[in-house]
């Protein structure tokens, strides 16, 4: 083997893994996901090349492919406990004083607090460094062994000599035991994935992250948002004495470890930090369901011992539900953006984690047939940060005869058309484009804040400006509204309604990301909508992008491509493209000129190139400031040449033009002081 892909090979695995590491433990990219995409294939195409260089610790290995009929049983070394819980001060200020009686009263001891993860406890083996079983929970003794599936989470380090900090002591064997989790945002996009696909909906992180890991293809799991989160060690090394010492050793060797713990050393500041992550946890990224607090000295930890299955020196002192039981008053449909009707459960108003609950989403009818949600019945209601309320299930138990079903209607209860049937959609939809309902909701995604954020325009005033006075019909109308316009809206006086039109004359300075998503295009929200930025120079490249240009920017599906082809074909939204362009809307292209390397030049590219898509290609010239023309002529000074070229070259060759491959555009970049990925 030549020394020098050996080499090659080990660095771009040191390469991919600390951009890992920034991605998924540090939230903070170093590098865009093309960038990325391109070290993995890379890394990928070596590994083919030499299949005897792959190891199970490589990068490559997290994207699954274990196929198996059962999961082995595996023996945890030393039982996995659970936490006794504790509900109240009263409570904890009892567990306090024990741990105060029994470690000795004279004696000082810390307290580390950390969240309660609300997912699934796993046990993670490394012998000498390397990844070598991952196990669930399972009775605590023995559990189910789940390495392939576990090998697939991005955030996990699978060979700590790579991932750690240099000179970090890795012992022989290291059994360490976390949380796998699923951030609340990536469960969101996944259930509305599955909603789309026609597959049922996981009721919530948790249990979307069980299903997740134990799945027996793993290929299945590697395409699941999981993540984790390490908080305890088992037979700790010598040189680590305290939970808290842990925790900074285990985030010196690359491992996932919240931010939230703390070292505390008196019981009232274990209230308070009690009291701050109730308040924060609707902003945390992922779900807990309370505190854990643990003995910060393993020394005193080993005094504590156990009772039972729990250790006597650790609590979780748990947060109230976020779970109410309430009355569906009445049931009624709301028509989206897109035409979708959303019937809507009306509740008798309860409290549910700290906030008054009113209305809960029902999503479509297969939902309210899947749960048998009835008016009158009495439900489960349920809150899980700013997600909209959503009901778990009914307690049948408490099923009077009068209630009623419930079925979404056939004609749409804003403007009476016939509603349609999407065939491969659980969705039912009004088709009228200009049905007032969609006219609303249009705009109130227009103007929101990931969309053209214009300020004080909010739902009333929309509303009445459609509804009401009449003079919105379109987005396209809201520039051009004036003073008196606005002073017909109760309420409006010049001074309110200069402030709107100064907000709506501000949003013509935006950004090409910001008014893509602004269009609606169905399935491009804000990230996809930047990946799309990211990809075209300007809106007019966009809108004639042919489907399988479309289909090459990264994280595309046919569905999202088909969508946002059929959106730039259809003539209504072409003309309102083209008016918003003359009341003066203008993109910043922010983040799209990486240099100017190329600036002034004009290139071409004919056959097939190695490194790049011919689309990557063309994005490069234009990132770093060149012109990519569309056939050669005389205003052509470069044609790059791939493999099995077109007539274009014959042609170029005729009239002089300069050829370059692949290798000197990018050296002619390089030598520029052009960059290669942004
Ligand atoms: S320590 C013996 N720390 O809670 C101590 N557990 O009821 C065991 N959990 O099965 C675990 N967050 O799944 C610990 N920061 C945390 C935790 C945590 C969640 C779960 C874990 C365990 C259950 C115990």
């Amino acid at each position: 083997m030549d020394e020098k892909i050996l080499k090659h090979v080990k660095e771009l695995r040191e390469e991919i893994e600390k951009h890992n590491y920034h991605y998924y433990v540090m939230d903070n990219p170093l590098i865009s996901d093309a960038e990325y995409d391109r070290l993995m294939r890379e890394l990928i195409e070596l590994e083919q090349r030499y299949p005897e260089l792959i190891t199970p610790d490589s990068p490559t290995q997290k994207v699954g492919g274990a196929v198996r009929d059962e999961f082995k049983k595996f023996v945890h070394p030393e039982p996995m406990l659970s936490l006794s819980n504790v509900y109240s001060e009263t409570e904890f200020i009892e567990f306090y004083n024990r741990l105060a009686r029994l470690i000795g009263v004279n004696k000082n001891f810390g307290m580390v607090v950390e969240p309660k993860y609300d997912g699934l406890a796993v046990e993670l083996i490394y012998r000498d460094g390397i990844f070598e079983v991952g196990s669930t929970r399972g009775d605590g003794t023995t559990g189910e062994d789940v390495t392939e599936n576990i090998r697939t989470i991005k955030s996990l380090p699978l060979n700590l000599r790579r991932s750690g900090k240099k000179g970090v002591k890795i012992p022989d064997e290291l059994i360490l035991r976390g949380e796998v989790i699923i951030y609340k945002e990536d469960f969101k996009k996944l259930n509305e994935k599955r909603l789309l696909d026609g597959e049922p909906l996981f009721a919530n992180p948790r249990n979307a992250a069980a299903g997740s890991l134990k799945q027996l293809d793993s290929s299945i799991t590697a395409s699941r948002p999981l993540r984790i989160f390490i908080y305890s060690i088992v037979r700790p090394p010598d040189f680590i004495r305290t939970q808290w010492d842990f925790l900074n050793y285990a985030r010196d060797l690359g491992f996932p470890v919240s931010v939230e713990a703390t070292l505390i050393e008196k019981a009232y500041d274990v209230i308070s930090f009690y009291n701050k992550m109730m308040e924060k946890r609707h902003n945390l990224k992922y779900d807990i369901d309370g505190i854990v607090i643990k003995v910060n000295e393993f020394e005193f930890q080993q005094l504590l011992g156990n009772i039972a299955k729990s250790p006597r020196w650790a609590v979780a002192f748990k947060f109230p539900p976020v779970q109410e039981t309430t009355v569906v008053e009445d049931i009624i449909v709301q028509v989206g953006r897109t035409g979708a009707l959303t019937p809507v459960a009306v509740l008798k108003p309860v409290r549910v984690g700290g906030v008054t609950v009113s209305r809960a989403t029902l999503h479509n009818q297969d939902e309210i047939n899947r749960l048998d949600i009835r008016i009158g019945d009495t439900v489960v209601v349920q809150r899980a940060g700013d997600v909209i309320p959503e009901i778990v299930k009914v307690i049948l138990e408490k099923r009077r005869e009068d209630v009623r079903k419930f079925n979404l209607p056939d004609k749409c209860p804003v403007c009476d058309t016939d509603v349609i049937k999407d065939i491969d959609e659980a969705v039912i939809r009004c088709p009228n484009e200009d049905c007032s309902a969609r006219i609303v909701e249009r705009i109130k995604h227009f103007v929101s804040r990931g969309a053209m954020n214009i300020e004080g325009l909010g739902e009333k005033i929309i509303e009445r400006l459609v509804l009401d006075v009449k003079l919105v019909k379109d987005v396209t109308d809201l520039y051009s509204l004036t003073i008196d316009d606005l002073k017909k809206i109760e309420g409006f006086g010049d001074k309110s309604a200069q402030n709107i039109l100064d907000s709506i004359e501000k949003s013509k300075k935006t950004t090409l990301k910001r008014f893509i998503y602004a269009l609606g295009i169905r399935h491009v929200g804000e990230n996809t909508a930047s990946l799309i930025s990211d990809y075209f120079k300007d809106i007019e490249s966009l809108s004639s992008a042919g489907i399988d240009v479309l289909k090459k920017i990264p994280q595309i599906g046919d569905e999202t491509a088909n969508e946002i082809y059929s959106f730039f074909r259809n003539k209504k939204n072409m003309q309102t493209i083209k008016r918003l362009k003359e009341v003066g809307i203008e993109f910043e292209k922010v983040g799209l000129r990486v240099s100017d390397a190329l600036s002034g030049m004009t290139f071409l590219i004919t056959g097939t190139l190695v490194r790049f898509t011919r689309d990557e290609a063309k994005q490069l010239i234009v990132q770093n400031g060149g012109k990519v023309l569309s056939s050669v002529s005389k205003k052509l000074d470069y044609l790059i040449v791939g493999s099995d070229p077109g007539s274009k070259l014959k042609k170029a060759q005729e009239i002089g033009i300069k050829i370059l491959s692949e290798e000197e555009l990018i050296e002619m970049i390089k030598g520029r002081n052009g960059r290669l990925g942004i």
